[in-house]
C-alpha cells in the first residue's frame, strides 16, 4: 500500500521534531546548512511563524511528521526549501511534498538556491520543473518561471 503524502500547516507541536531533523550532521553537509541549537531554532521559528507572508508547512508520510517545506520572501524574490528527517529520505517524499505546494503556493517566479553539491535536492527541483538559472561558486540558483 502506497503511503499518503500530505503538507499541513506547521503547528507548535512540530518544532521539537523539526530541531532534531536539522540536528542531523549528515543532513548539514548535505545541505551546507549547520545545525542551530535549541534556543536559536526556537526563536527562528517563533520569528518566521509570526510573519503571515511565510508559507510553512509540515510534511506527513502517513501519521508521521516526516518534515518540513516552506517558502519566503527575499529581497522581493519568493523563495523555496525542505528539510526531511534522514529516516524518510530516499522515497520520493520531497518531490511529492514539494508537488503539492506549488499547487497551494502559485505565485511564480519561485526561487531555489542549493549547495552545488546537493544532487538529491537539485533533482528534486528538476523534477517538479525548476531549471538552472545561474551557478556560483558554492550554489546552484534553480527559478520555477511558470
Ligand atoms: C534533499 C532531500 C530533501 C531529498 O529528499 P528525498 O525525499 O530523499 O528526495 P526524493 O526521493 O523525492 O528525490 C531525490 C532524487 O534525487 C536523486 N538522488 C539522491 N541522491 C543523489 C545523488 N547523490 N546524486 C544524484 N541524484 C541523487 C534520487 O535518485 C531522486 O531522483 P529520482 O527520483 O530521479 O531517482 C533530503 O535528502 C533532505 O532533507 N536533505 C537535508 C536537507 C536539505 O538538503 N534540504 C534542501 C536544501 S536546498
Amino acid at each position: 500500500m502506497t503511503t499518503t503524502i500530505l503538507l499541513r500547516d506547521v503547528v507548535e507541536s512540530d518544532l521539537p521534531i523539526f530541531f532534531e531533523q536539522q540536528l542531523d550532521p549528515i543532513a548539514n553537509e548535505m545541505a551546507a546548512f549547520p545545525a542551530r541549537d535549541r534556543e536559536a531554532f526556537m526563536t527562528h521559528w517563533a520569528k518566521i511563524m509570526a510573519d503571515e507572508s511565510n508559507i510553512l508547512k509540515a510534511i506527513l508520510y502517513g501519521d508521521q511528521v516526516a518534515g518540513n517545506i516552506v517558502s519566503w520572501e527575499h529581497d522581493g524574490e519568493r523563495e523555496i526549501g525542505y528539510w526531511l528527517g534522514r529516516e524518510f529520505w530516499g522515497k520520493g517524499i520531497a518531490t511529492r511534498a514539494l508537488a503539492l505546494l506549488l499547487e497551494q503556493v502559485t505565485m511564480r517566479p519561485l526561487y531555489a538556491y542549493v549547495a552545488r553539491h546537493n544532487l538529491a535536492s537539485q533533482r528534486v527541483l528538476q523534477k517538479c520543473g525548476f531549471t538552472i538559472m545561474r551557478e556560483e561558486i558554492e550554489e546552484v540558483i534553480l527559478i520555477l518561471r511558470v
